[in-house]
């Protein structure tokens, strides 16, 4: 995605990613080493660039909602730290660089993911202390907060990683494969989304748009991730390929094969690009960044 406000916005969280970490005691070098080495490996940053965006596309202050970002990237990186073990995905690499358990061991890599979940919530409520003498703003960040929390959860995020596990090896209907696609990578995607309007204080309309444009984008990220699988490059993608089909994985191109995922694909982003389209200029960032990341598989 190289849209000038995509970089500068990727560029803030990158600057500030470690910012929002407790300070760890020295005994504890270890645990801060391994979650340092997965933040600091690479990725898109979509999750916080999405935060930021619609928190400013309704008009918020993006500075304040930074600490939200890089919380929303801590959970995804500890998901990514968790899928990449032996008993779920079984991957050694990820973002260009050897997994983190093939760096620092199971344990360590589990705890790191931990450590990386709850210094989220950490650094999302130590923020909301500063806003108890106005409750307006202590309102938004409640709501952005438990969103956060509702979308990473087992209402989310983690009920979508389960259902990819249990049906890896078994045939699944095309409404489960839905299910653990909008759960496992929507979820996380939309919440970033909603949390990022509520701390730009959206009226019920917009947020309602904008869930509905995260909602298209969600499934249609997880589509092309699985199309990545089968034809991305490694050096690209940062991660092997081929892995789905190895695994035995429900994806969209072992269920409906290549060409109608790819159909699938380019009409989720059609729709998500349409939402955005009645608010003309002040919408087309949302609308390339759709774009973007669908034209990955092409
Ligand atoms: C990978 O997410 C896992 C999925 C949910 C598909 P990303 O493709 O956003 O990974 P990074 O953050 O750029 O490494
Ligand atoms: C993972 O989906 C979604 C997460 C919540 C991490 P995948 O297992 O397809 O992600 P990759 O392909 O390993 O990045
Ligand atoms: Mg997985
Ligand atoms: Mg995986
Ligand atoms: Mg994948």
């Amino acid at each position: 995605m190289n849209h000038p406000e995509y970089i500068r916005l990727k560029g803030l969280v990158n600057e500030h990613l470690l910012d929002f970490l407790p300070e760890i005691d020295n005994k504890s070098i270890t645990l801060y080493d391994s979650m340092k080495y997965s933040l600091t490996a690479g990725g898109k940053r979509l999750r916080p660039v999405l935060l930021l965006a619609a928190c400013n596309f309704c008009g918020g202050d993006e500075r304040r909602a930074l600490p939200y970002a890089c919380a929303v990237e801590y959970i995804h990186t500890y998901s990514l730290i968790h899928d990449d073990l032996p008993a779920m995905d079984n991957d050694d690499l990820r973002r260009g660089k050897p997994t983190n358990h093939k760096v620092y061991g199971e344990a360590i890599a589990l705890l790191a993911g931990d450590g990386l979940l709850s210094s989220a919530f950490e650094a999302m409520t130590k923020d909301m202390f500063l806003c108890f003498d106005d409750p307006a703003q202590l309102k938004q960040s409640t709501r952005a907060i438990h969103e956060i929390a509702k979308g990473s959860g087992c209402r989310g995020m983690v009920a979508g990683q389960c259902a990819d596990l249990e049906t890896e090896n078994r045939q699944c209907s095309r409404e489960m494969l839905d299910y653990i696609h909008i759960n496992k990578t929507g979820s996380l995607i939309i919440s970033s989304v909603r949390a990022g309007a509520y701390l730009g204080s959206a009226d019920i309309n917009t947020l309602e748009e904008l869930s509905n444009y995260a909602e298209y984008l969600g499934l249609a990220f997880q589509i092309a991730d699985d199309l990545l699988d089968v034809y991305g490059q490694e050096d690209v993608m940062g991660k092997r390929a081929g892995v789905d089909l190895e695994r035995h994985k429900n994806t969209y191109p072992a269920l409906y094969g290549a060409e109608a995922s790819q159909a699938r694909l380019r009409e989720l982003t059609a729709a998500a690009v349409r939402v955005m389209e009645p608010y003309e200029e002040r919408g087309s960032f949302f609308a390339a960044l759709a774009a973007s990341l669908a034209e990955r598989t092409e």
